[in-house]
């Protein structure tokens, strides 16, 4: 099967075509990397690609509580220990950088920390905070032009500390209504000034931020992930969303970014992203394809040979499957993740679930 054979992905070469999807677990306590998380990212390193959970470049950037960060010394060193173990058993790692904008609460937060945005316009409902609850969105601020100059900065920051930490590479993360989807979308951008309005000034900031992390890092080690059509977060499908995608694969394809990973959360509820999107953005990009989101193994093959996506990525299934590999290879029955311990803090939900087999166990 195509989804076992080796992918060489810029300069590393990945054992098989199966990638880890990025996913918050909400293990970090004071937002630094720690020893179950190693056991966690260790555990899957059977993957082709393991793509961390979004990482914070900033104070400014930890909108949930437990998200790790990578801005400071003590989490540069917890990452490196989880880089290792995963490097240990022949996997490869990116980082996903995730700076949450305004999906955000100062309570979250340190003290050091605004809530920022495009524009001053509040996410609708409430969101978690483990200090008093559920709380309603504050009104984040709208970035001023010093404002946008230092978030871009900390991407870069937060990419060469990732470099640093022996990361192989990282993913911007683009998707899910966070910071860099708030600009892209006109929901949540109304600026009049060049990040606002038409579709190259609303793909400015993520464009400038995906070249000024090319310039710290390389290409060979810098990516993306965008959800078309995602609705999370109040973003909305609006009126030029096909070209505004199109030119944004295409930008981003003339930076050489080593891979374009495309969020589809239709298996989540959110409406269905059409095929013709997904392939128009594949061949306006250029390079390796991501396919994500819902995915069986028979479905990945399909895609694989199809040729619709070089590498599949599986979010779900690897929460309760540590050995997902291998029980795609034998085709043994996948174990179902429960939701209730996606974000809870501890072992249970996280590194509880079992391998298959015993001589599997890490
Ligand atoms: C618990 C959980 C946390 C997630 N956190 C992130 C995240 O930090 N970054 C991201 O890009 N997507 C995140 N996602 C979305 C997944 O990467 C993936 O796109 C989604 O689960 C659909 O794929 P699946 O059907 O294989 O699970 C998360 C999903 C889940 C279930």
């Amino acid at each position: 099967m195509k989804l076992f054979s080796k992918y060489q992905l810029g300069n590393i070469e990945l054992k098989n075509r199966i990638v880890m999807s990025p996913m918050t677990r909400s293990r970090a306590i004071d937002n630094i990397p720690n020893e179950i998380m190693t056991q966690y990212y260790k555990q899957r390193a059977d993957a082709g690609l393991i793509i961390t959970e979004g990482t914070s470049p900033s104070p400014n950037g930890l909108g949930y509580p437990r998200i790790p960060g990578i801005f400071n010394d003590l989490q540069i060193a917890g990452w490196k220990t989880v880089t290792e173990a995963v490097h240990k058993k022949g996997g490869k790692i990116f980082l996903q950088i995730m700076h949450t904008g305004r999906t955000s609460h100062p309570l979250n937060q340190g003290s050091d920390a605004e809530v920022v945005a495009p524009s001053a316009i509040t996410l609708s409902g409430e969101m978690y905070t483990d200090k008093e609850g559920m709380q309603a969105y504050p009104v984040p601020k709208a970035m001023t032009a010093e404002d946008i100059e230092q978030a871009q900065q900390e991407y870069v920051q937060a990419a060469i500390n990732a470099i640093a930490a022996g990361f192989d590479g990282v993913e911007l993360h683009g998707a899910n209504g966070y910071l860099i989807d708030q600009f892209i979308n006109p929901a949540s951008n109304q600026r009049i000034d060049n990040y606002g309005g038409s579709i190259e000034n609303r793909a400015r900031f993520v464009i400038e931020v995906a070249e000024k992390v090319v310039s710290a890092i390389g290409a060979e080690r810098t990516s993306i992930r965008l959800s078309p059509y995602g609705v999370f977060n109040d973003m909305t499908i609006f009126e030029d969303i096909e070209e505004t995608f199109e030119y944004l694969a295409s930008e981003l394809g003339k930076l050489s970014l080593v891979y374009l990973h495309i969020v589809d959360h239709s298996s989540m509820g959110a409406p269905e992203v059409p095929n013709s999107i997904k392939l128009k953005m594949k061949e306006a990009f250029g390079g390796t394809f991501i396919a994500s989101g819902g995915l069986d193994k028979d479905k990945a093959e399909r895609i694989l040979e199809k040729g619709q996506g070089d590498l599949v990525a599986f979010g779900r299934p690897f929460i309760s499957n540590p050995d997902l590999v291998t029980r795609f290879k034998e085709d043994i029955d996948l174990a179902d993740p429960d939701p209730n311990t996606f974000y809870t803090p501890g072992e249970k939900g996280y590194t509880s679930y079992p391998f298959a087999q015993k001589n599997q166990i890490a």
